[in-house]
């Protein structure tokens, strides 16, 4: 049973005993074996829609509803195309390098990018009575009012008190704030004119937020166990969402080469880059961003440079190569210790350590300072 210190207006909004999220992963990761044992042990879990054609995302939240009756959310990412190079033989010539290593063919230069399907996806999740709309890397606009129609909840990732504020004022119901440490995009809309993001560390944004926005605040960046469960809560934030922690669970749907990458990695081995995606995002320093970064090649406007190098990415991951696609992580890397440890034993960790230092900083269960 957690003690009432931990039991937030989070828990209360969401309906789950622990302020514990498990972030949704573009990619695969998050499947919903992962979701749903997330769920099942209290906390609240995610799936990412990003990407997930309407037929297989209506299939992974039926996956979830078979596993579990708690609430869950889907998340997508709403950044629009660009800024940054359009000129794809450019990019593709650059990468036939990595090419060869796999034998692929040379890069095609007709891309052909179809916009993502939100609407079709959304109306599956408006079908499937899916409780949460979860979103990042955009404004959520008249999202969250189409959402509430439909008895959904509406939470945005945010990563200044400027996109807070302007979500918060939008009718969403809690905001995630994301720190520079968070593995993953950048959950900004704005780029500057170099396509750099805003990087705010954890510990300064999510109390600006907090001062900022009436609803709950989630703290995301770097989190990985209970003592960053407390350090939120003292900040003012109301849970925590992590990303980097729950790869590891045996539920997650991320390859050997990454879990082995993850474990070994320290926290000076991630960089934030656009070479990924062609959106600043933070992941280890493997061979094909070091290769990029010491060549000084522009990568493509985002979603393109995705789609440039998406069939070595795939290559890379089949042939379970850890260095030639994005192992996208956050900051918090020497807390990662476990391997094939469940996700529901992830959640039970996290909260008894942190109900430990609650109890070392002599926090009673009212909340009150112990005398
Ligand atoms: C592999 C990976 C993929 C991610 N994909 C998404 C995504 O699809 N949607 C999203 O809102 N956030 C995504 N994120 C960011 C998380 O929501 C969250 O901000 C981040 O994981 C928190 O930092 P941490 O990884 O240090 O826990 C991703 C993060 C990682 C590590």
């Amino acid at each position: 049973m957690a003690s009432a210190s931990l039991s937030t207006p989070l828990c209360d909004l969401l309906g789950v005993r622990y302020p514990v999220i498990q972030a949704p992963m573009a990619g695969g990761w998050t499947t919903p074996e992962l979701v749903s044992a997330v769920v099942n042990a209290g906390g609240f879990g995610c799936l990412a829609g990003s990407g997930v054609p309407p037929d297989r995302l209506r299939e992974e939240i039926r996956a979830v509803k078979e596993r579990t009756d708690r609430p869950f959310g889907v998340n997508f990412l709403l950044a629009p195309p660009g800024p940054g190079s359009q000129d794809v033989a450019a990019v593709q010539r650059f990468l036939d390098r990595f090419r060869e290593r796999f034998g692929l063919p040379r890069g095609e230069t007709d891309l052909r990018i179809s916009p993502p399907p939100l609407e079709e996806q959304l109306e599956v999740l408006f079908e499937e009575r899916v409780p949460v709309l979860s979103l990042a890397l955009g404004d959520p606009g008249e999202l969250v009012q189409r959402a509430h129609d439909e008895d959904m909840l509406v939470v945005s990732m945010v990563a200044t008190v400027e996109d807070a504020v302007r979500d918060a004022q939008g009718g969403v119901d809690a905001v995630v704030a994301q720190g520079a440490e968070a593995g993953g995009h950048r959950s900004t809309v704005e780029l500057g004119p170099d396509g750099a993001a805003p990087l705010v560390g954890t510990l300064a944004l999510i109390p600006q937020v907090v001062d900022a926005v009436g609803v709950p605040v989630v703290a995301a960046g770097g989190i990985s166990d209970g003592r960053g469960l407390v350090a939120a809560l003292a900040l003012g934030a109301a849970g925590i969402q992590m990303g980097t922690r729950f790869l590891l669970a045996r539920e997650s749907g991320a390859h050997p080469a990454y879990r082995r990458r993850l474990l070994e990695a320290t926290e000076v081995d991630t960089v934030v880059t656009r070479v990924f995606t062609g959106r600043p995002a933070r992941g280890l320093r493997n061979r094909f961003v070091e290769d990029y970064l010491d060549a000084g090649s522009e990568p493509l406007a985002w979603p393109l440079q995705r789609a440039a190098a998406g069939d070595i990415y795939a290559a890379a991951q089949a042939a379970n190569d850890g260095d030639h696609s994005p192992l996208l992580a956050g900051q918090g890397l020497r807390m990662l210790r476990e391997e094939g440890r469940g996700a529901a034993e992830i959640v039970d960790q996290v909260v008894a350590e942190a109900e430990a230092v609650l109890t070392r900083l002599g926090v009673e269960s009212s909340g009150a300072p112990s005398a």
